[in-house]
């Protein structure tokens, strides 16, 4: 190591969680800083410098996503791994999406919890040596990096080699984990715009507020902490391309705003006047339901149609089973490098575990399962042991149904089965309200009605989306 590590902080309400933390990794020559809280953490974090944070998904006050995701926004450079206590895809595909660089399932051995921490060390140490955000922006993608001989994947490398040398505009759909960063990024490097930038944008993980001055850019003195003049990522992309990441979540203010700079290539800088231009060819990306977006009045279908101009699909993984062993035994040759285990293949039987199970995370869940399975196995071959128990993560927590017991009324239990019943479902999406609607399949506006009805708590004026001290008791 060519600089001094700074210390990992440490963020878990349990003590002895914070404890055997603290001792793998100072055991290992980290130094350590271990706390209790989210609010804690980001104090410190605007005052002290770390390698990386590692929290728990379940903290006292503010919830370890939450910290993630105002940690993600601040310092998007600082590693973050999360802990979760049970091994749900699901979970674990929103703490990435949230910003956090990895994650681990309790219980955790010494050495998984050891080969995290060092790869984000040694993406800490990456971006110290090279501070150059183009360069990294402009990290190459290739056809070949989509694994697959399934039908559509063999479909999907054709369509990008017609597409990419267009100017069309493409809108990626697919479920989360299916590849769709991967296709944005081959579409720029197989274009004629290659040679200029290609920036990515999450929309959903830069708080509303900032999202169109950091697409626009601002004037000096626009809003408070506007100190200086600041060019857009549109401006740095003039000639090239621009990925939108997560479209279905920008504001519908910003829906209007990115409707204009479609039409006639112009924007206005926030706080500005003068009309500026650029040639900047768009590529969009969600993993939502566009239609249902536009039907419940999220997203505006003018823009939709303007997007739309070439639509990609990816197909989940379960739709393409034949690519599971494919993908399984490229992500093996890719890990083990890194990871120096001896296995080179599965046994037929840890085969057919991966062929039997339904990845509702997709590709990004398959990866996280292989490299795991790696850094456990010590023999030659992956054992089904060193797989996890699939079964366990469609057991996500049922409400028991209704039982009349001759003291409440019919409305009361049937109030009560559903007040619980959107209590789990609000829980499982980390209460936001849009996902909670999504997946109950009624509008959010509903969805806030019934909550006041059944008097679950939403005390979002921070966070709008978001619902708080929901009453967890449960049976
Ligand atoms: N066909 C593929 N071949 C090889 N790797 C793949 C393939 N599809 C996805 N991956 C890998 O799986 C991971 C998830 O892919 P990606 O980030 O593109 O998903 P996504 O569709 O953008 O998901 P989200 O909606 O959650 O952002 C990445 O590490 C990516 O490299
Ligand atoms: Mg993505």
């Amino acid at each position: 190591m060519t600089r001094p590590l700074a210390p990992v902080l440490v963020v878990d309400d349990e003590k002895n969680m914070r404890l055997s933390v603290r001792t793998i990794l100072t055991d290992d020559g980290y130094a350590v800083r271990a706390i209790e809280s989210a609010e804690e953490a980001l104090t410190l974090l605007a005052q002290e410098e770390f390698l990386m944070v590692i929290t728990d998904a379940r903290l006292g006050g503010m919830s370890g996503y939450e910290l993630i995701t105002k940690t993600h926004a601040r310092w998007p450079d600082l590693p973050i791994l999360m802990i979760t206590a049970y091994a749900t895809p699901k979970l674990a595909v929103d703490a990435i999406k949230a910003g956090a660089f990895d994650y681990l399932s309790k219980p955790f051995a010494p050495e998984e919890l050891l080969h995290a921490v060092g790869r984000c060390a040694e993406r800490h140490q990456l971006l110290h040596q090279n501070a150059s955000l183009r360069a990294r922006a402009n990290e190459t993608y290739r056809l070949e990096h989509i694994v697959g001989e399934s039908n559509s994947v063999r479909d999907l490398r054709q369509m990008i080699q017609t597409v990419a040398p267009t100017d069309a505009r493409v809108l990626i759909l697919g479920e989360s984990g299916t590849g769709k960063e991967l296709v944005a990024g081959a579409l720029h490097c197989l274009s004629n715009r290659r040679n200029a930038n290609y920036v990515r944008i999450n929309c959903a993980a830069i708080p509303e507020t900032l999202l169109e001055s950091e697409l626009f850019g601002h004037e000096r003195g626009a809003f408070t902490g506007a100190l200086r003049q600041k060019a857009g990522r549109v401006e740095e992309a003039d000639g090239g391309s621009i990925f939108l990441d997560e479209i279905a979540d920008m504001s519908r203010p910003l829906q209007a705003k990115l409707l204009r700079f479609l039409e006639d290539g112009t924007f206005t800088r926030v706080g500005g006047v003068q009309e500026l231009r650029v040639d900047v060819r768009l590529i969009a990306a969600t993993n939502r339901n566009i239609i249902e977006a536009i039907q419940q009045n999220e997203f505006r279908e003018d823009l939709f149609h303007r997007l739309n101009v070439v639509q990609f699909r990816l197909p989940p993984l379960r739709e393409r089973q034949q690519d599971v062993l494919l993908l399984a035994e490229h992500f093996l040759r890719h890990f083990a490098p890194t990871v120096k285990k001896p296995a080179r293949r599965f046994t037929r039987a840890a085969q057919q575990k991966l062929l039997g199970h339904h990845w509702p995370g997709n590709v990004r869940e398959l990866r996280n399962v292989i490299e795991r399975a790696l850094i456990l196995e010590n023999s030659d071959e992956i054992q089904p042991g060193s797989l996890p128990d699939f079964q366990i993560e469609t057991g996500l927590r049922k409400p028991t149904g209704p039982k009349a017991n001759g003291q409440q009324s019919l409305e009361e239990i049937v109030g009560s089965f559903e007040k619980d019943l959107i209590a789990s479902v609000l829980e499982q999406h980390h209460f936001s309200l849009t996902r909670t609607a999504e997946h109950l399949k009624i509008s959010r506006h509903a969805l806030r009605y019934r909550m006041q009805r059944l008097n679950i708590g939403s005390g979002g004026d921070t966070e709008e989306d978001t619902a708080t001290a929901v009453n967890r008791e449960r049976a």
